[in-house]
């Protein structure tokens, strides 16, 4: 590999492509552990991203959705390089990024910027907005025309902030503000493709469709791509053209919006759209049944054979225990909508018509009449 990756020229504002700008193939992190005295070896490891395939075109915005644990943050963390994968590719712009070392990765790392979850612990209190904001362009020699603070003061004002509060201090805003600054700070490089863990999660519920929207505004004015990760379907709902559902370090759905939300086939994807009545796309799927997500996930130490949500999953046969179940395009799905499961649900949006409880103990708890199931 050469010492420096040469980069495509710069794409228009012009929304989603097909074009990939990042494609991610087996992507897999394990985290080891270490045990023993006096001699420490290692004992084991976290499987916390297993096989991950993903792709994000350009000005494209992917959602990556599932519950606390699942993966998606180090998955955001290996993409953006802040750890070091495991196995598989990283593919940015049609290079290989996967081990790019430091000088490699210079022109990459100021494309592909982070926005983080908690907007107070994610700035620096001691640094004014206009530091803060600027540090990306000193650290990577960049010099805009006009200046820097020009710059930063353009960009304050682009996230819907007072330019004039250029040199006041991150506690002397609200969270929703200090996520527009967070904002404003990854806009500074130009990116073309930004990693939005949890962007919203820590903002009041009134805040939240506030920084959705500004996140909108640029990804529609600038043509910016975006992994959004969240574990609630409804914020992803509105931004995203594309939703992949992830479970235990693997995806285990992924397709265009409209397929996941109102044909979803995986019965993961079922509880979780479940879980928020609200979120159905279409008048007829407003009756969807509730899916109590009950039970804990289980250790990604030592993860179910065979498909990792047999644990939890009503329809689990022998087979699952067995046999991983592929991510494929099965039968009744849409170009392009991916399922890992060998016995899907139905491509129907009708929703069952008992009630569903997803932990086997609990039915069984249930049966016995020693759980209510309010
Ligand atoms: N540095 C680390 N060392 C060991 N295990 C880790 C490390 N970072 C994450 N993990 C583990 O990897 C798994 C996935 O964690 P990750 O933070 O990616 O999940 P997540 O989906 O982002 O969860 P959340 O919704 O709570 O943010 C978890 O079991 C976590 O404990
Ligand atoms: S493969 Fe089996 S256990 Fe896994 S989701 Fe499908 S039916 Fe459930
Ligand atoms: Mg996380």
């Amino acid at each position: 590999m050469s010492d420096n990756l040469t980069l495509p020229a710069q794409q228009g504002s012009t929304g989603a492509s097909t074009e990939a700008l990042l494609k991610v193939e087996g992507l897999t992190k394990h985290f080891p552990i270490y045990g023993g005295f006096p001699i420490k070896r290692k004992v084991g490891a976290v499987q916390a991203v297993d096989n991950v395939d993903l792709t994000v075109g350009v000005g494209e915005s992917v959602g990556l959705v599932g519950e606390s644990g699942c993966g998606k943050s180090t998955t955001g963390r290996l993409i953006t390089r802040l750890l070091e994968p495991t196995g598989g590719r990283i593919e940015y712009a049609g290079q290989d990024i996967t081990h790019a070392k430091r000088k490699q990765l210079a022109p990459v790392r100021s494309e592909i910027q982070m926005i983080f979850q908690d907007p107070y612990s994610s700035l620096n209190p001691r640094q004014t907005v206009g530091t803060i904001i600027k540090s990306p362009m000193e650290v990577n020699g960049i010099n805009p025309a006009g200046g820097r603070e020009k710059r930063v003061r353009e960009l304050l004002e682009l996230v819907g902030l007072n330019p004039e509060h250029y040199n006041r201090f991150p506690h002397e805003f609200s969270g929703g503000q200090r996520q527009r600054i967070g904002v404003a700070r990854a806009l500074a490089l130009n990116p073309k493709l930004i990693v939005a863990d949890e962007p919203v999660s820590a903002l009041d519920v009134s805040i939240q469709a506030q920084v959705v929207n500004l996140l909108q505004k640029v990804q529609d004015e600038l043509g910016i791509a975006f992994l959004f990760i969240a574990h609630d379907l409804a914020v992803v709902r509105h931004f995203s053209q594309r939703v992949a559902v992830m479970y235990l370090g693997k995806v285990v759905e992924v397709g265009d919006r409209d397929s996941i939300y109102n044909r979803p086939r995986h019965p993961y994807t079922h509880a979780l759209l479940s879980a928020v009545p609200e979120v159905a796309m279409d008048d007829e799927t407003e009756n969807r049944e509730r899916i109590r997500l009950a039970g804990d996930v289980p250790s990604p130490i030592s993860p179910p054979s065979g498909c990792r949500f047999r644990t939890r999953c009503w329809k689990a046969q022998d087979k699952c225990a067995t046999e991983e179940p592929p991510l494929l395009q099965i039968g009744g799905n849409t170009e392009g909508h991916l399922t890992a499961c060998h016995f899907p649900e139905d491509p129907s949006t009708e929703a069952r018509s008992e009630d569903v409880v997803m932990d086997p103990a609990l039915k069984a708890m249930e049966n016995d009449g020693n759980v209510s199931k309010s």
